[in-house]
């Protein structure tokens, strides 16, 4: 079988690292893929936004099945460009329809969504341009902190947590008349904020069978004692130790079923990754968001956990066969620590060497922002450049080995937190 991979980041790499290891994998082509992605496959050099181009490459090159990492495209309706072509809908495709894709590129609708199938989550009401004055009310009597989110995709920038009422009267003002963050924050969701302790579970779904991956934890922020300010992920954990079963049990019965349930009802079918970010309040799971994808650095700690042949588990989400498919989890813990540029998460150095990679014994690395030269070089190419995944008996030892790893990868002002998974060491 003939595979499409679309995405560029360390989720990407793990992916291709999954797939290709499946027999079902004959060709496995990554658009536009990196460094690590082109020692498995074949990057394609195409824009992901040409639809159409895209279309015809599979055509040409007999993909039988599509995966899309990155949300963006799944908002744009690449699901259904694809649909609405008699040959290419008999592609199986991994990711929502755009319709789907809401969950992540609408958060009035995915707030609404919850709260029309009784899901737990903050309280909230949204806002636009026509109810300003009453926005400015809401957020003046607002209890703090208050939660302010642009509505629309914002490339992980769109969420302010307002200390005082002025600073959120002032920050919905710049979001729906300013336009802050542009058309993304024309309608501006303001919600109650949580306090709690974050994790995320994933979810496989057919549209009907589901299969919940394990849960992980993202270190976001850029400092050591998650400081300074949030990143795409400088890190992350998996199982998240205090996802026991009993909670686990909760996610299941009060939000992964009525999530499923809730799609159906909305004649939404649903193929592909729920993320589910949730908040731990006291015992008791509350979502803060969805994303119709998998995380990045999360895949990097879920995916090698999961024994099961990738390939067929992606085409049985597509083909409405999850039930055929048992999930078969590996036991131990996986830790995984984000090398990074300098500058990161603002403007960043690129193009430093990269060394070291032979000297890594017993983690896997995952390449994000990398890219090989004319001369056969790898360079660094982006904020987030590599991710060192290990995995262990418990996190304690899949950190260690995380970190004695990151010390031997080299390039010009690396940086890494130290701290990856402190509280459960
Ligand atoms: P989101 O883009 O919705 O994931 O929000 C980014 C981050 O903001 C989340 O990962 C949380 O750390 C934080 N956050 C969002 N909503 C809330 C909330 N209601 N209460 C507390 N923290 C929140
Ligand atoms: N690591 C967070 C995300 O992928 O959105």
């Amino acid at each position: 079988m003939n595979i499409l991979l679309i995405g560029s980041g360390g989720r990407e790499h793990a992916f291709s690292q999954k797939l290709t290891q499946s027999s079902l994998c004959s060709n496995l082509f990554v658009l536009p893929g990196n460094a690590g992605t082109s020692q498995l496959a074949k990057n394609v050099a195409i824009d992901n936004t040409d639809f159409p181009a895209i279309g015809n490459f599979c055509l040409e090159k007999k993909i039988e099945l599509l995966i899309v990492g990155p949300e963006d495209l799944l908002v744009k309706g690449l699901r259904d460009f694809f649909e609405s072509d008699p040959q290419l809908k008999e592609i199986a495709f991994v990711g929502p329809d755009a319709k789907g894709a809401q969950l992540e590129g609408s958060k009035d609708w995915s707030k609404a969504f919850m709260e029309k199938y009784n899901i737990p989550t903050a309280a909230y009401r949204t806002f636009n341009v026509d109810t300003m004055d009453a926005g400015i009310d809401y957020v003046k009597n607002h209890s703090l902190p208050v939660v302010l989110k642009a509505d629309g995709l914002a490339a992980g920038k769109g969420v302010l947590i307002c200390e005082s009422n002025n600073d959120a009267v002032n920050e919905l003002k710049l979001m729906i008349q300013d336009k802050k963050f542009g058309e993304a924050g024309s309608k501006v969701v303001v919600e109650a904020f949580l306090n709690g302790i974050e994790l995320s579970v994933f979810v496989l779904t057919d549209g009907t069978n589901y299969k919940i991956l394990p849960s992980a934890k993202d270190y976001k922020r850029i400092g050591e004692g998650d400081t300074g300010l949030n990143t795409g992920g400088m890190g992350a954990v998996s199982p998240v130790p205090f996802a026991d079963a009993v909670f686990m049990q909760k996610v299941e019965e009060r939000i992964i079923k009525p999530s499923i349930l809730g799609l159906q009802k909305e004649q939404i079918h649903y193929t592909g990754f729920i993320f589910i970010g949730l908040m731990k309040v006291y015992d008791d799971p509350i979502v803060i968001e969805y994303n119709c994808r998998m995380g990045d650095p999360e895949t990097e700690v879920v995916l090698p956990l999961i024994q099961n042949d990738f390939a067929e588990l992606m085409l049985a989400t597509a083909k409405g066969e999850l039930d055929k498919i048992q999930l078969q989890i590996d036991s131990q813990s996986a830790a995984t620590v984000m090398l990074v540029s300098k500058g990161y998460p603002g403007d960043y150095e690129k193009g430093k060497r990269i060394s070291g990679l032979d000297l890594v014994t017993d983690s896997m690395l995952y390449h994000a922002g990398t890219r090989i030269n004319e001369n056969g070089e790898l360079l660094s190419n982006g904020g987030r450049v590599m991710a060192v995944t290990s995995l262990g008996s418990n996190l304690k030892e899949a950190l260690a080995m995380c970190m004695k790893n990151a010390e031997k990868i080299q390039f010009e002002n690396k940086y890494y937190r130290k701290d990856i998974g402190y509280e459960f060491i």
